[in-house]
């Protein structure tokens, strides 16, 4: 019986402490949330690098283009292809340095919609381990061989493209900012490898827009290379404060997106009050970059210090994904509620998002945190974390 199949399944997943829940949660702030008991929380959990889905401008933006109606109430190819969706995707190529770009409805069906669309039986999808789970599916359904090479190890790949042949054609795939390490893919070594070996680059910056790179658009910038990218994937629903997700690259390509890609053409397209919201952030965000990506910067080398002042291991890096190792699963969990408790939400990350025995705290931190309250999230972990361990 199915019930009893998954009922079966549900508890074996929550005997190993791995069972998810989903709570109500309100912002009433870019940092400050609370539940729906009332209880108030200082929010190091979320994507929202910038801050910006407070952003009085992006707000505004959204509330104006609610007068074209709350749903698009059609595909992009039928009624739904609102001018702000147009306007975004234009600045978007142009943020990215690319002829052109085209939003789809979330980053994870982009990276599906990208990958199903031009990856073809007979090419070869080199991928890196720690690619986020859209890639991941968005090969698994690209009827293609799929070779996973181990997290930014380059001379690995350049062995793995030595020793497998594809009768097509070959795309290197990976994140720019990886989500739950918060390092950075070695793009000047991916750019040599995908041209000694003419293979195709396609770059997921979701974490990496607004993020690196001295403009704040994303790892092309961070090396000072643009124009390297074949693919560059990202996401709205990060710093761009709103829902969705776009390709930046060239026209033919896009082109070929738009009128070959199922997730693109057979879902009902996103309404113009939130790709208007993502337009007036981009635009925030091309506007005063050094404000922005400045500011994030400062705060994430803060929350790295202190925390490592406080004696926690953290996976090194210089972006405001801050992880923090703490062992099993059931000890995450239970620092993480201990945290709640306290007033600071942070993520506790298990498997199966991240490999078995590197459970651990995925902190973020935003360009709204101030130094304040980066300490007081910092002092409260450091606090709670030794008397856990006492
Ligand atoms: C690297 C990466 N790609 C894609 C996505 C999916 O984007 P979205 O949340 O817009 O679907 C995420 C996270 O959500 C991500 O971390």
């Amino acid at each position: 019986m199915l019930t009893e199949r998954l009922q079966k399944e549900l508890e074996q997943t929550y005997a190993k402490g791995l069972r998810r829940t989903v709570d109500g949660l309100r912002f009433k702030t870019a940092v400050r949330a609370e539940d729906e008991n009332g209880k108030e929380y200082l929010v190091f959990a979320s994507n929202n690098y910038l801050g910006l889905t407070h952003a009085p401008e992006v707000q505004r933006a959204a509330a104006e283009a609610v007068r074209w109606g709350t749903g698009s109430t059609g595909s992009r190819l039928t009624t739904g292809a609102a001018f702000e969706t147009g306007e975004l995707e234009k600045e978007l190529a142009e943020f990215k340095h690319t002829e052109s770009a085209v939003v789809f409805n979330t980053g994870y069906m982009t990276n599906l919609g990208v990958l199903f669309a031009l990856v073809k039986p007979g090419d070869v999808v080199f991928s890196d381990e720690l690619n986020h789970a859209s890639i991941i599916d968005g090969c698994r359904i690209a009827r293609a061989q799929v070779v996973v090479y181990k997290h930014n190890d380059m001379q690995g790949l350049e062995r793995l493209l030595e020793e497998i042949p594809a009768a097509g054609e070959r795309f290197i795939v990976t994140d720019g900012v990886f989500s739950m390490d918060g390092d950075i893919a070695n793009l000047p070594e991916l750019v040599r490898l995908k041209e000694k070996y003419g293979a195709c680059l396609m770059v997921d910056d979701a974490h990496g827009v607004g993020v690196i790179g001295a403009d704040g658009s994303g790892t092309a910038a961070y090396y000072n290379m643009p124009g390297t990218i074949d693919l560059q994937v990202g996401t709205l629903s990060k710093a761009l404060a709103a829902e969705g997700g776009y390709v930046a690259a060239s026209k033919t390509i896009i082109e070929y997106l738009i009128n070959k890609s199922r997730p693109f053409i057979f879902s009902t397209a996103l309404p113009a009050c939130v790709t208007a919201a993502a337009l007036a952030a981009l635009r925030l965000l091309r506007q005063k970059p050094e404000q922005y990506v400045g500011r994030l910067k400062e705060n994430a080398a803060l929350m790295r210090r202190l925390l490592h002042d406080e004696g926690f291991e953290i996976i090194d890096g210089v972006t405001p994904i801050v992880p923090v190792l703490t062992g099993s699963s059931e000890k995450t969990m239970r620092f993480m509620a201990a945290l709640l408790e306290a007033g600071i939400m942070v993520s506790g990350i298990r498997p199966p998002t991240v490999p078995e025995g590197t459970s651990r705290l995925r902190v973020t931190v935003t360009a709204a945190h101030t130094e304040a309250e980066i300490k007081q999230a910092a002092k409260t972990m450091g606090k709670i974390w030794r008397e856990l361990n006492a």
